[in-house]
Parts: structure tokens; sequence; C-alpha cells
């Protein structure tokens, strides 16, 4: 159990499936962390990094290699409003479509991890991808993913 440090999944989603990820690790994973909050990013801004959590930034791709529209202002304020991170830990889940969309796989979720990491932040763990052109369930995949994170990120 990782003490009483709450975990907080920010979500960048158009369709859905981020939040659906965000949702199946808040009800899998409440034997490693109790707290667990799921936060889509509509209206955020870098001060929600200022929280003592450990944060999940899990964001799908729109457009060509873009930012969902509901993690436009988040994203944007960590560019243009930036302040030092460098106590945030995080760990990062991007959704894409690696047979659609090649050239521009899962780079949405990749620009939250290099703006964080510009800050100071520190990811914990890979980049945990999904690409939906593949076999692969994004919730019983994101899962896994998260409760062997979550087990690095105790350490
Ligand atoms: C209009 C559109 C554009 C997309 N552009 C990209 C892209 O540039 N790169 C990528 O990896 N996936 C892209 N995708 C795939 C989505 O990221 C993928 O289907 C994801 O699972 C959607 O998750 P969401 O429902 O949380 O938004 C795109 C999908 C759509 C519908």
């Amino acid at each position: 159990m990782l003490g009483a440090m709450q975990l907080k999944i920010l979500v960048g989603t158009v369709t859905g499936n981020a939040l659906s990820v965000a949702q199946a690790i808040q009800l899998s994973c409440t034997d490693l962390v109790a707290d667990i909050a799921v936060q889509p990013m509509d209206g955020l801004d870098i001060r929600v990094f200022d929280e003592d959590a450990l944060f999940l930034v899990c964001t799908s791709t729109t457009g060509a290699g873009d930012v969902p529209d509901n993690a436009q202002a988040l994203y944007a304020s960590l560019l243009n409003e930036p302040h030092y991170l460098g106590k945030l830990r995080y760990g990062l889940i991007a959704l894409g479509d690696a047979g659609a969309h090649a050239s521009t796989f899962v780079e949405g979720g990749l620009k939250f991890d290099a703006a964080l990491q510009d800050l100071g932040a520190q990811r914990i763990g890979e980049v945990f991808t999904h690409d939906a052109s593949g076999d692969e369930d994004a919730e019983t995949a994101g899962v896994d993913w998260c409760r062997a994170w979550l087990a690095h990120a105790r350490t």
C-alpha cells in the first residue's frame, strides 16, 4: 500500500477510451492505493500538479498528433505558465492507433511527457502505450501495466 498517498489520474479523451482505462484502474487497484481519483482534464491548469499526490496522465491522441480538446488548456498551461515541478512524480498512459496514424502514434501523450520533463518532473517507469489497431484490450492492458507501475512507484 502506498501509505496515505493519493493516486490522481488526469484524463484526456475524445471518445472515452482513456476515461474507461482510468476507471478500470480506479476499480482494480484499490488494494495497492486506497485513494484513487479520476479527473477529466477539462478546466485544469498547471496548478493541479502542485497537489501532494502521485499522478497518472492518461490521454489519447487526436487530429495529427494533437492532445484532445479537453486536454488543450492544461497542456497550454504547462507551456505558457511554467513553474518548476521538481517534486512531481508521475506515470504516463498514451492511447493511440498505430495502424491509422503510424507517423503520429501516441504523440498527444508524448507531448505531455516532454512538457512535464521540461519542468523538472520525474516520470516513474516507461510510458505505457496502447495501440487501438492491435489485439490488446485497453482496460485490461492498462490495469496490468498500472499494477506493475504502482509497485515500482512504491520503491
Ligand atoms: C480523428 C482522429 C484522429 C486520431 N489521430 C491520432 C494520432 O494522430 N495518433 C494516434 O496515435 N492516434 C490517433 N487517433 C486514435 C485515438 O487516439 C485512439 O483511437 C484512442 O483509443 C482514442 O481514445 P479516446 O476515446 O480516449 O479519445 C485518432 C483518432 C481519431 C478518431
